[in-house]
């Protein structure tokens, strides 16, 4: 059974998702809810590792299958759970099983099922799903299909994602939920950046320049004026974009200029701003002017570049 492999490789590697840095107690909470055959869902803001982890536990039964989800409004039942193709129904007689054209969770089989941002796709699927998690049975038509699954199943959902519908309490009440935060500090958040992000070979960051960048993403995110927060891409594309400005101008070490200028391309459509704040400033604007009071070159500078 696919749940005693994995159990097996879990209870062996004392820390297995090292594609994961930090969050101790998310990884905790998945080995322990893995171990026990759970469903999981892991829920959290954008950019802050969700599918990475995801991946990660693929990567720890090699062979298996990992099929992928994408929720979205339009995605059907007859995506997720399969469809009786006419054609072969006729040749083959309408109850016959080789009619059927295999879903998503048929080809999860044996396999890891990755439901990216689950809570986006309408409730007709949703029932459709509770159904074959709870009894291993899809209704699809007027057919009532048994079969033995064998998958482990993992959902992700972004709660502050206004577009989404809610998932139903019957369906939540299937998943053990795993919350996700934004790296617990500023030196996770730098590895994380020097480990994901594109080092540009010509040219040289600093340290100090790194925990700047760094730096200001999270004095955004903490920011009471913005509704929607930057993600780690975020750090990860203004560490990208430095070293890029930099190489445009043929030097070879990344300035603070480089840094600056890379700000509002990299940010502003990865902040939002509040209503109340929206109406008076474009998001541009405000990045630009929060980093030019925050961390100007004069207070960057006495502090001898380390903020
Ligand atoms: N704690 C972390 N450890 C390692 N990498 C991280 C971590 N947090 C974020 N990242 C990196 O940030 C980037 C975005 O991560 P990922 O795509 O997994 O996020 P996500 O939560 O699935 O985002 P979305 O909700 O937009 O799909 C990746 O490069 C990932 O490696
Ligand atoms: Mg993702």
């Amino acid at each position: 059974m696919l749940s005693e492999q994995l159990k097996k490789v879990l209870l062996k590697e004392k820390c297995p998702f090292t594609d994961i840095l930090g969050q101790e107690m998310v990884k905790k909470d998945v080995k322990s809810a893995l171990l026990t055959n759970r469903h999981i869902i892991i829920v959290g803001a954008p950019g802050i590792g969700k599918t990475t982890l995801a991946k990660n536990i693929a990567k720890l039964i090699p062979g298996k299958k990992f099929i992928r989800v994408q929720g979205s409004p339009d995605l059907t039942v007859e995506d997720l759970l399969g469809d009786i193709d006419p054609i072969k129904a006729m040749k083959h007689g309408p109850l016959s099983l080789d009619a059927f054209t295999k879903g998503k969770i048929f080809k999860a089989d044996k396999g890891i099922l990755f439901f990216d941002e689950l809570n986006r796709c309408p409730e007709k699927l949703q029932n459709a799903l509770l159904q074959v998690l709870e009894e291993g049975k899809a209704t699809i038509g007027s057919y009532d299909v048994d079969f033995d699954i064998d998958l482990i199943f993992i959902g992700t959902m972004n709660p502050e994602d206004s577009s989404t519908e809610k998932l139903s309490d019957v369906l939540l009440d299937r998943f053990d939920l795993i919350y996700m935060h934004y790296p617990e500090n500023i030196d996770i958040e730098k590895e994380i950046v020097l480990k994901k992000g594109k080092k540009v070979d010509e040219v040289k960051i600093n340290d100090k320049l790194l925990t700047l960048i760094v730096y200001f993403i999270r004095l955004l995110r903490e920011d009471k004026n913005l509704e929607k927060k930057p993600s780690v891409r975020a750090s990860i594309g203004l560490y990208e974009r430095a070293q890029a400005n930099c190489l445009v101008k043929g030097k070879r070490e990344v300035s603070f200029n480089d840094v600056k200028e890379a700000v509002v391309s990299v940010l502003s459509h990865r902040i939002r701003l509040k209503p109340s704040i929206k109406y008076l400033q474009a998001a541009e604007d405000y990045v630009k002017e929060k980093f030019e009071k925050e961390v100007t070159r004069e207070k960057w500078e006495e502090k001898g570049g380390c903020l």
